[in-house]
């Protein structure tokens, strides 16, 4: 290999041990090491996070909310432990103020159908932007379908960034909202939310912000107070937690003029055949039976990230990141996609002459799992005139053997492919 490596970092043998807390890595594909390198897509899952879901189904299991015996107020207050957890870990106020939901897209079409529906009317203005997951698009095409809204894109500049100063343009006496993804999944750009928020608040302090946090909470600590938006979203399976859990932050002055999004049992105060009436948030916003085990098992993810520190995740993706980088401007025909620089550990390219379906074949034989395609991302391939690209994603486990696996993988593809 032609790029520098990490082997005499004092630090590289503690990047491998995080990959050892990660049983499903040391599994075999296609009878090679695997070198998972799709963390974008969904994380692996420590041990850590296993074992407390395990713990939970093993030992005291009950619904929630609804026993009076004692395994039942047990797990009752290890929940809601978690939902406090998750209001520190982004910085929230209260821990009313967060939703558990099934993902991120169930927590923005939560906000579309909820707030959207019932503040917006014909004619109002909301704006997204070109780096948009489809989550936070199609969820406001079915709004707009529903009640006349008008949609608006941040386009990219010519750095295939977000531009800031089109942003402004786009700001009118209409607009009553604006959603912005953080961290740009198919991408890794890091989007100068901060810049957005701002010129939104001195244009109209009443449009409403939420910023799609799927990516940023991964890579990077956040503070929603700091950030100053109104909703913020992520998913527990991207942070190393489980599938099927996901957290919608709302401020309280917000949520407490919401109406409910879906109907049900644990919602409720009363119901009569006539009509019913409903919790404050946040119980407003959970109908049902919740996921129990799964919102235990998110508990252990923030628990993990904690102890590993977000600082060090940081620094260590983006060391990693770097090298990384180096390693594709190796390979011929390598076109990256994105600005050079607020990037974290998400590399998306394509290779001049060479399908990345072809290419994602050849690595998989390989032992080296990334994603080809477009990343529910369409409109932003459209505007990068692609049809899609190979990304790779790298995770707290991911190592510079994965890095050089997935770089000798590519030159393998290279000889078979060219
Ligand atoms: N949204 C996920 C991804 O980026 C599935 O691949």
């Amino acid at each position: 290999m032609s790029f520098k490596t990490i082997a005499n970092d004092p630090n590289a043998a503690l990047l491998r041990s995080f990959r050892n807390d990660f049983p499903a890595l040391s599994y075999p594909m296609n009878a090679k090491r695997l070198a998972y390198l799709d963390t974008a897509s969904s994380a692996q899952k420590p041990k850590s996070v296993i074992a407390a879901m395990d713990r939970v189904m093993q030992t005291g299991y009950s619904n929630i909310h609804r026993g009076l015996y004692k395994i039942s107020q047990d797990l009752t207050a290890e929940f809601e432990d978690v939902r406090q957890s998750v209001a520190d870990f982004i910085g929230a106020s209260a821990s009313r103020e967060i939703i558990f939901t099934r993902n991120t897209t169930e927590a923005i079409n939560l906000v579309a159908q909820s707030w959207g529906r019932t503040y917006l009317k014909a004619g109002d203005e909301i704006i997204l932007s070109a780096m948009e997951h489809h989550a936070n698009i199609v969820s406001w095409q079915i709004l707009r379908d529903q009640i006349g809204i008008v949609i608006k894109i941040i386009p990219l500049n010519a750095q295939g960034g977000l531009d800031v100063g089109a942003f402004q343009k786009l700001l009118t006496a209409k607009t009553k909202f604006v959603g912005v993804v953080h961290i740009s999944n198919a991408l890794g750009t890091i989007n100068p939310v901060e810049d957005i928020i701002r010129m939104t608040r001195a244009h109209d302090p009443e449009i409403k912000i939420l910023i799609d946090g799927s990516q940023s909470v991964v890579h990077a600590k956040v503070n929603v107070q700091a950030l100053d938006c109104d909703f913020f979203t992520f998913t527990g399976h991207k942070l190393y937690g489980p599938t099927g859990i996901g957290v919608l932050y709302g401020r309280y002055d917000i949520l407490e003029h919401m109406p409910p999004y879906q109907g049900g049992g644990d919602m409720i105060e009363r119901v009569t055949f006539e009509a019913s009436t409903f919790k404050l948030p946040p119980a407003r916003f959970e109908a049902g039976t919740p996921a129990i085990v799964q919102v235990i098992g998110l508990g252990a993810a923030m628990d993990y990230m904690n102890k590993m520190g977000m600082d060090t995740i940081a620094a260590r993706e983006a060391q990693l990141n770097t090298i990384m980088l180096d390693g594709l401007k190796t390979i011929k025909g390598m076109k990256i996609f994105g600005p050079e620089t607020a990037r974290t550990g998400i590399a998306s390219f394509t290779i001049e002459g060479l399908n990345i379906s072809d290419v994602a074949s050849v690595l998989d034989q390989c032992g080296v799992a990334v994603r080809a395609g477009h990343h529910c991302c369409m409109p932003l391939m459209q505007a990068l005139g692609v049809e899609g690209t190979l990304r790779a994603s790298l995770g707290v486990y991911s190592t510079i053997d994965d890095v050089n696996q997935l770089i000798a993988g590519l030159n393998k593809a290279q000889e078979m492919l060219a």
